[in-house]
């Protein structure tokens, strides 16, 4: 199974700002949801209450290890590791999913991932949550698509 971690990143690195993504860019989220739509996405609890209702059309996987954490909802998958996510949507013979975030989540499945989307913004932005650097060593950029505000970048892990 893939695992792929899709990101909206500033020129700055900035992901998140108070607990928000600190920007809206329409283009950017069309680019998410067609992405995503069909796949498991997995996401830290702290991105899960900035967003606060699942993801249509996708099971949306929360991490956290709270163990009385709970939403009930046919679309909300509630795990306590990530070994446990994985697992999950290896028993439920997904071909892929879709890490999205936040900081913590992203700087623990870089060293996993097998690819990363990322739409890499065109200007600053002010935040407190971070995307890890890229290392060129591991990854190569294997497309590039320019939008307005934007270019997606994607990356494949080197062998
Ligand atoms: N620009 C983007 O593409 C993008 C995407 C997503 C999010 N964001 C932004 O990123 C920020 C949130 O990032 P964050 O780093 O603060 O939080 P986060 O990664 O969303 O969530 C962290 C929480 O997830 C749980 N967790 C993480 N790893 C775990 C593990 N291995 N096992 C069990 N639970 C685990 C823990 O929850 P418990 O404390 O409950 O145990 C942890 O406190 C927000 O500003 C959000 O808007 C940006």
């Amino acid at each position: 199974m893939e695992k792929i971690i899709i990101a909206a990143v500033s020129k700055n690195r900035v992901i998140g700002r108070d607990g928000k993504i600190p920007w809206h860019i329409k283009e950017e989220l069309k680019h998410f949801k067609n992405t995503t739509t069909g796949f498991p996405v997995l996401m830290g609890r702290k991105t899960w209450e900035s967003i606060s209702k699942p993801l249509e059309n996708r099971i949306n996987i929360i991490l956290t290890t709270n163990p009385g954490f709970s939403f009930s909802h046919p679309n909300v998958v509630i795990c306590n590791s990530i070994f446990e996510a994985l697992a999950w949507c290896e028993e439920n013979n997904y071909s892929r999913v879709y890490i999205i975030g936040g900081e913590r989540v992203f700087e623990e499945t870089l060293k996993i991932a097998d690819r990363m989307i990322i739409s890499e913004l065109k200007f600053d932005v002010e935040g407190d949550r971070f995307f890890p650097p890229i290392n060129l060593n591991e990854w190569e950029l294997v497309s590039f698509s320019d939008k307005n505000e934007f270019v997606i970048n994607e990356y494949l892990r080197r062998k």
